[in-house]
């Protein structure tokens, strides 16, 4: 089991590896939304990852495209519906401005 920290609550929660990080978010507790049913498709899901970046599972091109596209994007980005915990803790932020 690794460690999310959920951001900016605080909260904390422990997930198995291969998880995606929008079902261990929502899981416990906070809200995410999800308007395209965690497809890739849009960018609600839209979150900075601020530890363990290197943990989670690599970003595929269909999530490359839709970052490339969100307005505020930065090199913390993922899409909380595509990338899955890995082995290490994780700290998330869920955006405020999505
Ligand atoms: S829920 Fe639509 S891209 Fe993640």
């Amino acid at each position: 089991m690794s460690v999310l920290t959920i951001m900016p609550s605080g909260k904390t929660t422990e997930v198995s590896p291969g998880t995606s990080l929008i079902s261990a978010i929502t899981a416990s507790g906070e809200t995410l939304a999800c308007t395209c049913g965690g497809q890739g498709g849009c960018e609600s899901s839209h979150v900075f990852i601020l530890e363990g970046r290197k943990t989670l599972s690599k970003a595929e091109r269909t999530e490359h495209a839709m970052l490339d596209g969100i307005v505020g994007v930065s090199s913390k980005s993922r899409l909380a519906c595509q990338a899955r915990m890995g082995e290490e803790a994780v700290t998330v932020e869920i955006l405020s401005f999505v």
